[in-house]
C-alpha cells in the first residue's frame, strides 16, 4: 500500500509571518492519515521544521545542489536542508528547468545526491501546452522519467510529480483522463525499469491547480497518491480542503 502524500510547495512566497499558516495547519492536522509536507522557501525552513515539531507534519526543501558541498555561492546543499529539518525535496520542478535552465542530468544528479544525505526526492515531470497539443505528452515524460530519475531510486527515496506546465498557476486542469492516462504510463515505466516491487511502490503525485473543489475528483484517478499544491498551499484554510480530500480518497 503506498501512503498517501499532500505535498504544498510555496516557491518564492513567504516570510516569517508565514509561518502562522503552518501552526494553523499543525494544529487541524497534529496526526494525519496521510502524509503532510510543506516545502517553504529554504530561509523559513529551519523555522518551519520547529513549527511542525511533534506532529506527524514534515518539511521539505524545493532544490539543492549536485555537489556536496563547495565553492557554489549562493546554492544549497542536500545535507544543508537535511541539517535545516527537511525529510524532502523537489527536483526539477518545470520552474527550475525553465528559469535555471536545469536538463534531465542536472536533476537526475541532484536527485542521487539528495537521497544520499537520506531525503526523498520528488522528481517533477511535465509536459507544454505545445507539447501536449503535437501529442509528444508521453514521449516527453519517458524521456524525462529516464533522464531524471536515478538508478538508486526506491519506493522510500523517490516520489515522481506530474505537473504539466499549462497547469501550474493558471486554473487550468487536464481531464480526469488525461491525468489517469500520464500517471498509469509513469506506473508502467517505474515497473519496466524498476521491477514490479519497486515500481509499484513509488508514489505519484498530481500537480497544477489543485485545489479543494477539485482535488476529491483528481484523487480518485488511478495511480494518483497524492498532489503537488503550489498557491492552495500558501493558506491553511485551502491545504486543510485538499488533505481532507486525500484522507478520505
Ligand atoms: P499551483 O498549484 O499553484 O498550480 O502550482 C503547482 C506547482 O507548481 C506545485 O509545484
Amino acid at each position: 500500500m503506498r501512503r498517501k502524500l499532500a505535498a504544498g510547495n510555496w516557491k518564492m512566497n513567504g516570510t516569517a509571518a508565514a509561518l502562522s499558516e503552518l501552526e494553523e495547519l499543525a494544529r487541524s492536522f497534529p496526526n494525519p492519515s496521510i502524509d503532510v509536507l510543506i516545502c517553504p522557501p529554504a530561509t523559513l525552513l529551519y523555522r518551519a521544521a520547529e513549527t511542525v515539531r511533534g506532529t506527524d507534519i514534515t518539511v521539505g526543501g524545493q532544490n539543492c545542489h549536485a555537489a556536496i558541498s563547495g565553492a557554489h555561492t549562493g546554492d544549497i546543499s542536500a545535507d544543508m536542508l537535511v541539517d535545516a529539518g527537511a525529510n524532502a525535496v523537489i527536483l526539477g520542478h518545470s520552474e527550475r528547468r525553465e528559469d535555471h535552465g536545469e536538463q534531465n542530468e542536472d536533476v537526475r544528479a541532484k536527485a542521487r545526491v539528495a537521497m544520499d544525505a537520506g531525503l526523498k526526492a520528488i522528481v517533477c515531470v511535465g509536459e507544454s501546452l505545445e507539447q501536449r497539443e503535437a501529442a509528444n505528452t508521453l514521449d516527453i515524460i519517458g524521456g524525462q522519467l529516464s533522464g531524471s530519475i536515478p538508478d538508486q531510486s526506491t519506493g522510500e527515496n523517490l516520489i515522481v510529480a506530474y505537473e504539466p506546465i499549462w497547469a501550474i498557476g493558471t486554473g487550468k486542469v487536464p481531464t480526469l483522463d488525461e491525468i489517469g492516462e500520464v500517471h498509469d504510463f509513469i506506473r508502467t515505466r517505474l515497473e519496466r525499469r524498476f521491477g514490479e516491487g519497486v515500481g509499484r511502490s513509488v508514489r505519484l503525485l498530481y500537480g497544477g491547480s489543485v485545489k479543494p473543489s477539485n482535488a476529491s475528483d483528481i484523487f480518485a484517478v488511478s495511480n494518483v497518491d497524492g498532489a503537488l499544491v503550489g498557491g492552495a498551499s500558501l493558506k491553511a484554510q485551502d491545504f486543510s480542503g485538499i488533505i481532507d480530500a486525500l484522507q478520505k480518497a
